[in-house]
């Protein structure tokens, strides 16, 4: 499934819009390299490269998929809407007995060209939103590998805590690396106290639900919702 319309402005100005996917659009992802690049799959732990028909597959998928919120990334200028990349929340119901409502992270800009310019961390901000105030997850939970320095700090930005992590997650030109597993808990004080039960939330945990506060804040102040 898709989640609903979000538009926001990046901290240096650039006017971004959440949406749900056109089927239309697909061809996108694989033009001018994207996902058939190395340099953005070595991210996503991928080693094959998507072709035209893959991404049909993948969006009728997306489309279908109840345990699935996701959107395409657009950069918006005047009347031009550029598709960039996707995000979602994954497996939100999930197959296995959960105590609580929770979802995994995904996130992914295919043109390098716009990296850098704090889109993930606006988009982060507004998705968090969505999590939390719409669907009421107790937790979020994000795979980010060693080298994706990048993602991790987007993340974190929003208040992602690191939790563990996984010996031997990758490969790294040949050599097995770790990969961070990052949660992100809902603020809420009843949400929050469920979660930590009789547990006192150590420092780290404390100084991340402080982010996401001020995420939350500045999303439902900022984030334009038609
Ligand atoms: C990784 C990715 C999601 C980051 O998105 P982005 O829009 O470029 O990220 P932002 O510009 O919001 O930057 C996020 C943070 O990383 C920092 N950053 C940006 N580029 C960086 C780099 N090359 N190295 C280190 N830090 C970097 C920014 O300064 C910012 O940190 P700050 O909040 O402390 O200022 C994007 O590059 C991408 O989609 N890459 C390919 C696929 C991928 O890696 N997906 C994520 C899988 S977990």
């Amino acid at each position: 499934m898709f989640g609903t319309i979000m538009r926001f402005r990046t901290k240096s100005g650039l006017m971004i819009e959440l949406a749900p996917l056109n089927r239309e659009d697909m061809p996108e992802f694989v033009k001018n390299g994207g996902l058939q690049t190395h340099n953005v799959n070595k991210f996503l732990g991928r080693f094959n490269a998507p072709v035209l028909e893959d991404e049909y597959e993948w969006f009728d998928k997306a489309r279908a998929d109840k345990d699935d919120i996701i959107w395409g990334i657009y950069v918006v200028d005047g009347e031009t809407r550029t598709l960039i990349g996707n995000t979602g929340l994954h497996d939100i119901n999930g197959d296995m007995y959960s105590p609580c409502k929770s979802a995994t992270s995904g996130f992914m800009i295919f043109r390098p060209e716009f990296w850098g310019k704090g889109i993930a961390g606006a988009c982060h901000r507004a998705r968090t939103m969505y999590a939390f105030d719409d669907l009421g997850l107790v937790v979020i939970r994000s795979g980010v590998i060693f080298e994706n320095e990048a993602s991790r700090r987007a993340v974190e930005s929003v208040g992602y805590v690191v939790h563990h992590m996984d010996r031997m997650g990758h490969l790294y030109k040949g050599e097995p690396r770790f990969d961070y597993n990052l949660q992100c808990i809902n603020p809420d004080k009843y949400v929050w106290s469920y979660w930590w039960r009789n547990e006192k939330p150590t420092k780290k945990w404390l100084e991340g639900r402080k982010k996401t506060i001020e995420a939350l804040e500045w999303a439902r102040q900022h984030v334009e919702r038609p």
